[in-house]
């Protein structure tokens, strides 16, 4: 497990605090940002799963329900990311006496490009470190989240579950040694969601994108990158939508997407700053500069895919600078 790698701009926190039972919120997330592939994502105010653990008189780490999931989720410690990943912290604090009992509430479809898996993991994280009175930092419980990651899709990246435990927008300046940086949110930005009711599990999604790029193509992404963390630096909205191009992973993955160039068209159409795929996909995102706008952009993509015979779900969120919370009075 790695545990030393630096961050900027983010905050500490520790109550030392232990409780019976906690309730905690954990939000979904897009990662990429369009041309920042494994590497850029920001939080979003919902959708967001739900843990509820308790300690237990049994020892070891026990899934006791899971809704939300169709039973897609493996129920087995050792394989549900949240349990694998709980397991992992309680034996680098050298807790392993502590036994816990895990319920886990699904409000997002799992394979739909907005962080499902990293809002289970770093809800269950919060959770236990809460539990315990908060013996590691937010930063600190980074590492057992990337794990989570690397269990549920065979890859460790950190652009889904940085930003859904730091909350905001996070760049991953790099993984070895893990660098995470906290970007700036400009006021007025807003985001508009559309899932359209498609699998793309991220495993695949990624085993299509090719392993080599051509240096024209870097250059141009590159640019895009540098352009959109300078556009959020200085609230520069237009620089923001101008430079969310991808030219990398995008012309691939879009083939997934139905009606992707279309929903593209209209969006930009109805005021979007930019637009592309959440993640993975099948969800597509826009930037826009106010709620009103990032509204009517959801209501537009989402009419034309249900005139497609394609349902969806939409969403309009600013960005979430609070990653993941307890609930409080909720408990079960
Ligand atoms: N950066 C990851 C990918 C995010 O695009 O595969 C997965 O949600």
């Amino acid at each position: 497990m790695e545990s030393i790698y630096t961050t900027t701009g983010i905050k500490a926190e520790a109550d030392r605090i232990e409780k019976d039972s906690v309730h905690v919120f954990a939000p979904a997330t897009v990662a990429n940002m369009v041309c920042g592939f494994d590497v850029l994502g920001f939080a979003l105010n919902e959708p967001g799963d739900e843990v509820i653990m308790c300690k237990a008189d049994r020892q070891g780490v026990h899934i006791v329900n899971i809704t939300g999931d169709d039973g897609r989720l493996p129920r087995e410690a050792a394989k549900n990311t949240v349990s694998a990943s709980v397991m992992s912290f309680l034996q680098y604090i050298d807790r392993t006496d502590v036994g816990v009992e895990i319920e886990l509430h699904k409000q997002m479809p799992i394979g739909s490009g907005l962080g499902s898996s990293a809002a289970s993991t770093v809800a269950g994280l919060f959770a236990i470190n809460t539990l315990l009175g908060s013996p590691l930092s937010r930063q600190e419980l980074l590492p057992f989240a990337i794990q989570g990651e690397e269990l549920a899709c065979g890859h460790g990246h950190a652009d889904n579950v940085a930003p859904s435990l730091l909350g905001g927008i996070t760049l991953i300046r790099g993984y070895d040694p893990l660098d995470v940086v906290a970007l700036p949110v400009p006021s007025e930005l807003y985001t508009s969601v559309v899932f359209p009711y498609v699998d793309v599990p991220t495993r695949d999604a990624r085993q299509m994108i090719r392993a080599k790029v051509a240096l024209k193509d870097a250059v141009i992404q590159w640019g895009n990158i540098a352009g959109l963390v300078a556009g959020l630096f200085t609230s520069d909205y237009h620089l923001i939508g101008r430079s969310m191009q991808d030219v990398l992973i995008e012309p691939t993955r879009a083939i997934l997407i139905p009606e992707f160039y279309e929903m593209r068209r209209l969006a930009m159409e109805a005021g979007a700053l930019g637009f592309g795929i959440s993640g993975s996909g099948p969800s597509v995102f826009a930037f826009a500069q106010s709620k009103d706008i990032a509204t009517h952009i959801t209501s537009v993509v989402q009419a034309h895919l249900a005139g497609q015979g394609i349902d969806s779900n939409g969403y309009v969120s600013g960005i979430n600078t609070e990653g993941p919370k307890e609930i409080q009075g909720r408990e079960e």
